[in-house]
């Protein structure tokens, strides 16, 4: 899927993070949407921060599938120096958990002299600002900028030697797995300008056709659904239940997608998850395939222009 953006904050976030890195870091928090949590993981956050203890929070995981978020923590918990946990970013009980795994992270450091340094990241809309607002409270102060730090790092002290650094929702300029693509787009995280609707909402109705149909049932009264009933068909229908309908009996196809995007994104669908850790890898892997085949399409094509020319060159002298 053609997505057009440009990452905003993206050049000045990763100058920021490299800063972090090189004036001191002991814990990198990843938030990610419990919907997608793989989609969601920014491989460039990954290649800034490698070698770093790693805590995966698995946000909005009120909106995602239960099971399928037990399978990510454990899929995430089994990766060397890596806690991940669940959190609902408006609850203050278990946010605090989180400051207990950065402590186990890195048991050596979080006192006055040797503060523990944290690092807080994730896309955009992914509930950051929401769950840093949680964990203040009151007790917790934002100061300004340390020297020789990118000026939009936010150094939070949230109790006695425990920093918390945070930076701008960052996204990653080419997302090469296309699935990732309409993931993301779903759940809110790119800019509804830099996406066709109508294709991520057909992508999402196929996905919930095959893992969630009755919910698709339920909440739009399809009388019968399944894996042979055209996506447009039941968008068509969505936009019906939803009063996406034109004069003379037609339906807004535009106004039916975002109806369902705004369903999803808001929970009405129920908990959904998008994505499973086993598909991911599948993708990732289909991916890394497609970027070697083309890699090598690349370089054939190179051989073959510069044996042409040698070619010409040749003939051209025995002509002489
Ligand atoms: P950001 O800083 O990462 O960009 O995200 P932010 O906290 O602004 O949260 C984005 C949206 O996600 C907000 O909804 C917020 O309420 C919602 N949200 C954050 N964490 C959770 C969570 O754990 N569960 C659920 N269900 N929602 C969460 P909004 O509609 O944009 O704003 P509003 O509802 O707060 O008015």
């Amino acid at each position: 899927m053609p997505i057009n953006w440009f990452p905003g904050h993206m050049n000045s976030t990763r100058q920021a993070i490299k800063d972090r890195v090189k004036a001191g870091l002991d814990v990198v928090i990843e938030l990610l949407d419990a919907r997608l949590p793989g989609s969601s993981a920014n491989p460039l956050l990954a290649a800034l921060t490698t070698g770093r203890p790693s805590l995966k929070v698995l946000n909005k995981q009120d909106l995602a599938d239960p099971p399928i978020t037990g399978d990510w923590l454990d899929h995430y918990n089994a990766q060397p120096h890596t806690r991940a946990i669940g959190l609902d970013a408006g609850d203050k009980a278990p946010a605090r958990a989180l400051i207990k795994a950065c402590r186990e992270l890195a048991p050596l450091r979080g006192d006055m002299h040797k503060p523990l340094r944290v690092l807080i990241c994730g896309i955009p809309n992914v509930g950051k600002s929401t769950l840093i607002n949680t964990l203040v409270g009151k007790r917790a102060t934002k100061t300004g900028d340390e020297p020789g730090i990118t000026k939009i790092e936010q150094k939070i002290v949230l109790e006695n030697g425990f920093y918390l650094f945070d930076t701008p929702g960052m996204l990653w300029p080419r997302i090469a797995i296309e699935q990732s693509g309409y993931h993301l787009a779903a759940s809110g995280a790119i800019g509804r300008n830099a996406f066709d609707e109508d294709e991520v909402a057909l992508e999402l109705i196929a996905t919930l056709k095959r893992r969630y149909p009755e919910r698709l049932q339920e909440r739009y009264g399809l009388a019968k659904l399944d894996e042979r009933t055209p996506d447009d068909a039941v968008l068509e229908a969505i936009g019906l239940k939803r009063g996406a309908k034109v004069r003379g009996g037609g339906v807004q196809m535009h106004k039916a997608a975002e109806a369902l995007l705004v369903d999803f994104r808001g929970g009405s669908l129920g908990r959904i998850t998008l994505e499973t850790p086993e598909e991911m890898t599948a993708w990732r892997q289909a991916a890394a395939d497609a970027e070697a085949q083309k890699a090598l399409a690349l370089e054939a094509a190179r051989l073959a222009e510069k044996e042409k020319r040698s070619g010409k060159r040749q003939s051209a002298s025995g002509d002489a």
